[in-house]
């Protein structure tokens, strides 16, 4: 077996592959050192590489070549205007969950026809906006949502364009709060009920439909589910086709994952892209792509500083020594929380953490518990992490956090919302400034009667 580097030299052997590069012992985002926008914004604090997320958006868009791909980007994963702003660009469309990523995505320039919207539960006024805005594709998610969407399009005097989201019922192998198209799932139209609700879609005056489709699941870095999954959509396909609905467009879902551990693989995105080709190979589709993760994960970092270091309790269950009792933990305090990336507690992710100034290969290291100062035992970003010691006052980056971090932030403890900035060669640009208590306050209301102080 390999041996595993400790994670400080692993980042420092392949930064690359976090988005990021070593020059002069220090971390870098593309023509700027981590530590100088810690310095120069503070912490916590989201940075994103502007290259980094082209690159990778190039890089999928390359690696499907035999039908026309619309790579629709899941807003979700990170919804900053200008990281949409970046991908229109490029030709991105979108594929968003809620009225306010409509708007969001609208707003940043995405055209409307090419966002997609996903997601299990619509209601009236956002089904309105969609299908106002003409929308490339409404992704039904049952027969009633399908009886939903066409009372709204008779009601506007409007044709909705729509696409079926089906539960393949695959395994995705991943988390089990990110795999999704299994049978047990809320989300899709089973398999064995595809083809009735696809025919009444073809036939309803209010809708046209103009695909099938699935999303399987999250952070998945092998093709098998993906090819599996397109072999289950091909045979819906092509069942309907023999009765003479012939659907244009095959929307293959997101998913595509992304290393978090030094050890886990890279998505080969070329391997994938050759077997979704040969798995649609013949078929007169277009495909819909909504990658979130792959695009924009290691684009980013989350920038925090410690605050403090602390002993805890002795453990009961550690080795011990006979005579100074068993190994007390010890616990590294940053300025990141729970609220500002949710995803080590809420899936006991992992993120690796490490000094922005690059240590040693052969640094003293010590195995702590990385926490946040936000009042739950659940607020931590590492348990049990080796790694090397650290003070208060210094900077580290917690890697992997451009996707599923800011988007799922909180003002959780009454912390205000990090800032973002985005790096584009030796420039850094504010995406958004830190958020100040006044603001997050500012949002509330007194009830007059509880307005009088005395
Ligand atoms: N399409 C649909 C219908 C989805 O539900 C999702 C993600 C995506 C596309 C994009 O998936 P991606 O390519 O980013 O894996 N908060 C979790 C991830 C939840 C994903 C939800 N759906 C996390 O932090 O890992």
């Amino acid at each position: 077996m390999v041996e595993q580097l400790p994670d400080h030299v692993a980042v420092t052997d392949r930064p690359d592959r976090f988005g990021l590069r070593v020059h002069d012992s220090e971390l870098w985002m593309d023509g700027v050192p981590l530590s100088r926008i810690a310095a120069e914004h503070g912490t916590p604090t989201y940075a994103y590489a502007a290259s980094e997320i082209e690159a990778r958006f190039d890089a999928l868009a390359q690696a499907v070549g035999q039908h026309p791909t619309t790579l629709c980007y899941a807003v979700k994963a990170n919804g900053a205007l200008a990281v949409l702003r970046l991908l229109a660009r490029r030709g991105a469309g979108a594929d968003i969950v809620s009225g306010g990523e409509l708007t969001r995505a609208l707003r940043a320039g995405i055209p409307a026809d090419k966002i997609v919207f996903s997601g299990v539960g619509k209601s009236n006024a956002e089904l309105d906006a969609a299908i106002t805005a003409g929308l490339r594709s409404i992704n039904l998610e049952s027969v009633e949502e399908l009886e939903q969407v066409s009372a709204r399009a008779r009601a506007l005097g409007r044709q909705a364009t729509v696409s079926l989201r089906v539960n393949p019922d695959i395994d995705p192998e991943t988390h089990p709060y990110l795999a999704t198209g299994l049978q047990q799932a809320k989300f899709g139209i089973a398999m064995a009920d595809a083809p009735t609700v696809a025919r009444r879609a073809h036939a309803d005056p209010h809708v046209t439909l103009r695909g099938i489709g699935c999303h399987i699941g999250s952070q998945i870095t092998s093709a098998r589910p993906f090819v599996d999954s397109i072999k289950r959509l091909r045979g819906l396909w092509e069942g309907l086709a023999a009765e003479g609905v012939e659907l244009p467009q095959l929307d293959l879902g997101g998913g595509m994952g992304i290393p978090y551990r030094a050890e886990d693989p890279d998505l080969d995105v070329r391997a994938w892209g050759r077997a979704v080709d040969e798995a649609t190979a013949g078929l007169p589709v277009e495909l819909v792509l909504e990658p979130g993760r792959f695009l924009v994960g290691n684009a980013g970092v989350l920038l925090t500083r410690v605050l403090g270091r602390k002993q805890g309790e002795a453990q009961t269950d550690g080795p011990g020594d006979a005579r100074r009792g068993p190994p007390k933990k010890r616990f590294v305090i940053v300025d990141a929380a729970m609220n500002d990336l949710v995803r080590p507690a809420l899936y006991e992710a992992y993120h690796i953490i490490t000094p922005v100034s690059v240590p040693e290969r052969d640094a003293a290291t010590e195995e702590v518990d990385v926490v946040g100062p936000v009042c739950e035992s659940g607020d931590f970003l590492a348990l049990a992490r080796t790694m090397p010691i650290t003070e208060p006052g210094q900077v580290l980056a917690v890697l992997s956090a451009g996707a599923y971090g800011m988007s799922m932030a909180s003002n959780y403890n009454t912390r205000p919302l990090p800032a973002e900035v985005l790096v584009a060669g030796e420039h850094v640009d504010v995406l958004r400034p830190r958020q100040t208590v006044d603001e997050l306050l500012a949002a509330e209301r007194m009830p007059a009667w509880l307005a009088d102080r005395s």
